[in-house]
């Protein structure tokens, strides 16, 4: 695939909108406060993100609570008292927080009594010395849909065993048993067509282990995590993962592909897992970046923006998969490092509102977005303030972000200002973008050179934020994990780690695959990466074939080291 390829540097100009403008953007996402307490000054606070819940009767939400201010060493234990009906409990009723759990926070998980009358409760979070923050959870009177607010809390995570079988013969078992992405990234991948992508494992079998796992959890709920990929005229501004269907192809999209996966789904034994569907990659922002009306516009981008293929197809597919009960939809939503200018970035929110209401679809089907799928955009810059005076330097190039989590959150917030729902969460794919190992940078530089200044203290060593393929240094990132942070569903690792991003040369196959340059070392670009070299590591396989040298590099530069 080709996220990222998409790049406009260049041709946003200077954005003076306020889209994602920092407020007070401090080390490590926290206030910096010292530890000794929460000291003289404003009495610090209790938050709850959200404060206000809907939860269908019979099932339950989480709010992540946390501190504004870190406890004295003994901690702080914070009481949550109820008002209002009894029909909603909270569990847990009592946290301490110390010095490791105050700033990360503490999930609590409300959860409704069956039934669909309509009962509201408080929840009052207090404790001496902090101001206390109120939880309203509501129990939903409509049809009990059986979802939960965050699929992943709570839950284990399929492990797919032909991705752990390579991982594991390639000196992975430290991270073997790791939950990645089950890609469908063909019709034939449906049934397994024992290929170098997908193995010998169908959708079917895929579900199969998945009740085992589940079954071999105990009680704990399971998700698996599959990829819808495989649109018509798919990837239109990049090469290398082009696939099998041509740019009128919609029908059989929908009748061979999307209709049969969804009668998979639905079949009786698999109604108690989790379902999480990861949409369509590569696929609307495109129809905002790479069309004519912008240099970096391509033939097939204009052709699948006029046809409605990507926006009829995301459609159908939302609208056929979300009438599954136990489905979770996330639509693709780029990275910041191809989204993040105001010219790109409501734009983009606006074709995912009209996409999740074509085809009969309606914005409920969406549960949330995924940004940085396959891509290696840093999770936070820690050593990097984003704001007037870091804006203007090569690298970040007038973006409002320089990094997901930041993106990420702020793509949330404007999609529920587009009127998708108010619940939605994120995820971020991690699998890819720790950028560890000798070259990461220990601080900031000081440097009185702007570029000099922000290049010596970026963790993403990549030549530019355009380059997408196979990017030399990368390094395994965050671990999957729920609810992070506030807004963000999970981490994942959508694209499993060693898998190819496209050829570093033309090679012949089956799969619908092209030669992008961009996945050429030798390459210097085009107006998507702003001419640069593409960083690309050499000698690399098709797209989504394992690439043993890339898999070794990313296990030592993991950050968090393994
Ligand atoms: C490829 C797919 C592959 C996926 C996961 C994509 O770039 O085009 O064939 O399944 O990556 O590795």
């Amino acid at each position: 695939m080709g996220s990222g390829a998409t790049f406009t540097a260049g041709f946003n100009g200077i954005s003076t909108g306020t889209t994602g403008t920092p407020t007070g953007f401090t080390l490590n996402g926290t206030a910096c406060n010292g530890d000794g307490g929460p000291g003289p000054g404003p009495t610090p606070s209790i938050s709850a993100t959200p404060s206000s819940l809907t939860v269908a009767g019979g099932a339950s939400v989480t709010s992540n609570l946390r501190l504004s201010a870190a406890p004295t060493s003994s901690g702080v234990t914070v009481a949550l008292t109820r008002s209002g009906s009894t029909a909603i409990t909270a569990s847990p009723t009592s946290i301490t927080f110390n010095s490791s759990n105050w700033q990360s926070g503490v999930n609590v998980t409300f959860s409704a009594a069956a039934g669909t009358t309509s009962a509201t409760s408080t929840f009052t979070a207090a404790a001496s010395g902090y101001n206390s923050a109120t939880i309203s959870v509501a129990r939903s009177t409509g049809p009990v849909t059986g979802r939960v607010d965050n699929p992943y809390v709570g839950a284990g995570v399929y492990n797919n065993p032909q991705w752990r079988a390579n991982a594991a013969a390639h000196g992975g078992s430290a991270i073997a048993m790791q939950p990645t992405g089950v890609w469908m990234d063909r019709i034939s991948a449906i049934t397994g067509n024992n290929s170098p992508t997908t193995g010998t494992m169908g959708l079917a079998d895929h579900l199969d282990e998945a009740v085992a796992q589940d079954q071999a959890n105990g009680s704990t709920p399971m998700v698996i995590q599959i990829v819808i990929y495989n649109l018509p005229g798919r990837d239109c501004a990049a090469l290398a993962s082009n696939g099998e269907l041509g740019p009128n192809d919609l029908p059989r999209y929908k009748a061979e592909y999307v209709d049969v996966i969804a009668g998979i789904l639905r079949r009786p034994a698999y109604a108690n897992l989790r379902i999480v569907l990861i949409i369509e990659i590569d696929s609307l922002p495109n129809l905002v970046t790479n069309v004519t009306s912008r240099p970096t516009g391509t033939a097939m981008c204009d052709t699948m923006l006029q046809n409605r293929g990507y926006v009829d197809g995301v459609g159908y597919a939302l609208a056929t998969f979300g009438a599954i009960p136990n489905v979770y939809n996330y639509v693709d939503a780029g990275h910041h490092g191809w989204l993040g200018w105001d010219t790109n970035f409501g734009p983009s929110v606006d074709i995912m509102r009209t996409a999740a209401t074509a085809s009969g679809s309606t914005l409920a089907n969406v549960h949330g977005f995924i940004t940085n799928t396959a891509n290696t955009s840093a999770l936070q810059e820690p050593y990097i303030t984003v704001d007037n005076t870091t804006r203007p330097s090569t690298w970040i190039d007038w973006n409002q972000f320089n990094d997901e989590l930041t993106y990420a959150q702020a793509f949330r917030q404007r999609a529920v200002q587009a009127g998708f729902d108010a619940n939605i969460g994120m995820l971020i794919d991690t699998s890819r973008n720790g950028w560890g190992g000798p070259n990461r940078p220990t601080g900031p530089s000081n440097a009185s050179d702007l570029n000099t200044r922000i290049d010596a203290s970026r963790i993403d060593r990549r030549i530019h934020k355009g380059n997408w393929c196979n990017p030399s240094g990368a390094g395994l990132g965050e671990r999957p994990r729920a609810a992070p942070a506030p807004g963000i569903d999970a981490y994942v690792w959508i694209k499993p780690p060693g898998e190819s991003d496209g050829a570093s040369r033309e090679i012949p196959n089956d799969e619908g695959k092209g030669f992008d340059r961009m996945c050429d070392p030798t390459y210097g670009g085009n107006p998507r990466n702003n001419n640069n070299m593409t960083g690309a590591k050499p000698n690399a396989p098709l797209s989504g074939h394992w690439f043993p040298e890339q898999f070794q590099e990313l296990l030592q530069n993991a950050y968090p080291p393994l």
